[in-house]
Order: C-alpha cells, then structure tokens, then sequence
C-alpha cells in the first residue's frame, strides 16, 4: 500500500444520491491535497460508489472489484462506499479480501478518518451506521457541471415498499434545516448555476420528521423560488402518496419550478399495488393525476414500473399496460423485478421466469417509445424554452425543456448556461432539434 497517496479514482454507480456523495466525497479528497484522475490503473486510491438496487447493479461492481484484486504490480487503497457497502457489510471483505474499506451512506463525513486510519494503522476499516445524522459540510462538493447542481434536501426512506432495499441502505428519513439549504442554493446561484435538483429518496416527504420547523416541501420551495438567480428547481423523487394540493398549486404559481413531476406508478393492478406495499390504489393514483392537470394543465409526468413482481399475472401486467397508455409519461424508467436480500419481498417465490419479465418489459419499452414519438411529433412547430447545458457533438450545443426534454441547436460554447427560445422542427433518438428563435445578446 502506498502510505502517501497522491492521487485517487470514483466511480459511481446508482442514483442521483450517490452521484452527489461522490461530488462530496471528491470534494473532501482534493481538501486533502489529492488529485483526481480517470484512469483506474494510475489511482492510489480506489473509491467505487456503489448501488444496491437491483441485482444487476450489484454484479457490476463486484466484477469490477474482482478483477482489480488479481492486479499484481499495484495495490491501491480500495473503498466500497454507498448502498452496496450497506447491504454487504464485513461481507466484503471475506468475499473480496483487498478491499481496505467499507463505509456506508451514513458516514461519508468519516471518509478522512478512515482513510487516515488504513494508512497509519494498515487495517481494514468499516463503518455502516444505520441512521443519517446531518453532519455533511455540502459546501466540500466539487461539482463537474457549472450550470446544473444537486441538492440534498432529506435523506433516507421511511416508505418500505416491499421489494426496495433503500430504507435498510439509506435508513429512516432525516431532513436538511430549510437554512442549510437555502444557503447552499444561494451560493450555488452567486457561482452562477441557473438549475438545482433538490434530492431525496422522497423528497416530499421533507420537514415530516421536524414539526418543529413548520416547513414542509411546499414551503421549502417557496423559500428556494426566491433566490435570485436559479431559474429552474426540479426534484427527484416523489411517493405519489406525499404529492399534496399544495405541491402542485406551488408547480402552478412558483416561476422557478419546473413542470415536471416524477409520479411514479410501479404497477397498474391493485393487488399488486398492494402487494409491493405502495399505499395507493390505482383509482387513488389516478384521482391524484387527473388533480394536477387540472390545477397544472401543462405538467409532464415521469415514471418508474416494475415489471414481474411476484405472481404478477398476464392480466395484472396488462392493466400496468393500459395505465401507462392512459398517463401518458414523457418519462418512464422501466424495469423487471429483481430480488433484494433483506426485502419483505424475499418471503416470496420470485416466480416469474425470466423471459417473462423480458418480455413485459420490451412491450412496456416499445409503447414508450411509440407514445414518446407522437409527443416529440405534436411539439413539432411549437415554441419551448431551454436551458443550455453542455456542447455536444457535430457543432450543436444541448439542453433540456422545462420538461425534462433533451433538445440540441446548432451552437457551442456560447450558449452553456444561458436560457433561449427555441422553435422545434424535429426529433430522433429521444431528443428534439430546434433552431434558436433570435440569437442570444452576446453573439450580435
Ligand atoms: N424513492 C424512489 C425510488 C428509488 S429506486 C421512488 O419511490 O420512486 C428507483 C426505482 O427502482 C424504483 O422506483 C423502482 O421502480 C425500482 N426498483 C426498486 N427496487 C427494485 C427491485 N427490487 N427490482 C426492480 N426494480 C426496483
Ligand atoms: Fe424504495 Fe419505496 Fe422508498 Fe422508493 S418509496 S425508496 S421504492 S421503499
Ligand atoms: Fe442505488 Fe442506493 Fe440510490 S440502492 S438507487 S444508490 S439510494
């Protein structure tokens, strides 16, 4: 092991949240003086940011950690961290004996203690505490992007659905003090960034845990729609449940807040509803979508499915179907059942053979696809506003809609971070062409 490290490696894998962890965690280790570089092979450290979520997930990485254990010239210090390093524990280090440590959601503000115990003591260190306490200087973050940052506005999840392993990996809810977070979305504003995504496993949810601070979501948005300089606030992720009146009357009257709301249905039968414990039925759901577009005409809806849950039959998959036809969601993220050790789900059979599920999925998959056309094709001659985000391929710049639409000008560097108005004229790939309607100031 190298007792002096100079220079460390991240890999993420997984949400939003952990996303942001490594933002934070890369943020810590530059403190330290260290500095990061892209190429496993010249890393000192190894930090691989790990996701739990569905079988697949976890395969990935300890792959990718197996085949680093048979490297033979160079022994870097190696961490498992986020949601896998939750649901594994000291199991790692038996199944993968070079891994130095483990250090779950709950501790990323010890990632300089145990860095500095493995090097000074060289011994394998684990620290998993169950619960979140907010003790996390976000202010460390070093974020790549410099129009768009993440917001962590409540950790954890208190919801137990029955096949999800997030309340064991993430913990009981907690949420941020609203002053925190307005602080951190003022700075980030004063640096210049023009879109923030507040994140949670279940966002609205927030305040819920603090009666004390009388702030519940819809209030944290008003406070966060005032912060001069951020022109868009989005959030990730919403228990259609917490969806209130009051969040979507705040989606209509806030400027800042984008119409875009991520409602997701897992499954469109009620005894399956039931079953993976969602707390809704389908006619409650529905009854919940049809007062958002009336109270928010223009929203969008987002998505998640999960497709072969157990003893999910062709007729309850069908009625999943007929939902999704029905919604009608600019997004889905779709996806077939996956086991989790630890889950209530695990007391059942997970029956439904595998080319089952995939081909639930694939018909999901092609209606979506199909219903995404038609919207991209009636978009066609209308005028959006979008957001400059990054310079992409072949002399056009790309960005996204207020809802949640991936769209590419011709265009470079200039537009990055700039809002324009632009007049559609196509689409491929999941994404819209459209020309700018005046070029920006800067540019006459
Ligand atoms: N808090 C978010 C979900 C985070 S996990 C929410 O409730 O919306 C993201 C998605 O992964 C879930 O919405 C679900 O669709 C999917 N998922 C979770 N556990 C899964 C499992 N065991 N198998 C397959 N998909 C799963
Ligand atoms: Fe998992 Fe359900 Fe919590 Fe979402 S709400 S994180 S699916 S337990
Ligand atoms: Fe994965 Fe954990 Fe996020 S399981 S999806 S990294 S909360």
């Amino acid at each position: 092991m190298n007792r002096s490290p100079s220079t460390f490696f991240v890999r993420t894998y997984g949400c939003q949240m952990n996303e942001l962890d490594t933002e934070l965690m890369v943020g810590t280790l530059s403190k330290r003086g260290l500095t990061r570089v892209y190429d496993e092979s010249e890393a000192d450290i190894l930090i691989f940011n790990t996701c739990s979520i569905r079988d697949l997930s976890e395969r990935k990485v300890m792959g990718k950690l197996g085949q680093i254990g048979r490297w033979t010239k160079r022994k870097p210090i190696i961490g498992v961290t986020g949601c896998m390093a939750m649901a594994k524990k000291e199991s790692l280090f038996k199944k993968l004996p070079h891994i130095d440590f483990v250090l779950g959601t709950n501790n990323i503000s010890d990632l300089d203690y145990v860095i500095d115990e493995v090097i000074a003591k060289n011994k394998k260190m684990i620290l998993t505490e169950k619960q979140f306490e907010e003790n996390l200087d976000y202010f460390v973050a070093e974020r790549n992007d410099k129009v768009k940052a993440y917001v962590s506005i409540i950790r954890g999840c208190n919801k137990f659905c029955t096949y999800c392993v997030v309340p064991y990996t993430r913990g009981q809810e907690v949420s941020r003090p609203p002053e925190d977070i307005v602080k951190e979305v003022q700075l980030l504003a004063d640096q210049g960034y023009k879109e923030i995504t507040l994140l949670g496993q279940n966002v609205n949810s927030y305040g819920k845990d603090r009666p004390d601070w009388s702030c519940l979501f819809h209030d944290l948005l008003e406070k966060l729609d005032q912060v001069n300089g951020i022109e868009r606030i989005r959030f990730m992720t919403s228990h259609p449940v917490d969806i209130t009146r009051n969040l979507m009357q705040a989606i209509r009257d806030l400027p800042s807040l984008c119409e875009f709301i991520h409602f997701p249905i897992q499954a469109g039968s009620n005894r399956i509803l039931k079953k993976m414990h969602r707390i809704y039925t389908k006619e409650e759901y529905f009854e919940k979508v049809a007062m958002l577009r009336e109270i928010v005409p223009n929203a969008t809806l987002g998505t998640d499915i999960i497709v072969g849950f157990c003893t999910e039959t062709d007729a309850e998959f069908e009625e999943t179907f007929q939902a999704f036809k029905e919604i009608d969601y600019s997004v889905a993220f779709i996806f077939s059942y996956s086991a989790r050790k630890g889950t209530p789900a695990m007391r059942w059979k997970d029956d439904i053979p595998e080319e089952v599920k995939q081909e639930r999925l694939q018909r999901l998959l092609q209606l979506y696809y199909k219903m995404q056309a038609k919207q991209f094709q009636d978009l066609v001659g209308t005028e959006k506003e979008i957001l400059f985000e990054k310079v992409g391929k072949n002399g056009m710049v790309k960005g996204r809609t207020r809802c949640w639409q991936n769209t590419i000008v011709p265009g470079g560097e200039e537009l990055v971070g700039t809002l324009q108005r632009v007049k559609i004229h196509g689409f491929s790939n999941q994404t819209l062409h459209a020309e700018l309607l005046r070029q920006p100031a800067s540019l006459l």
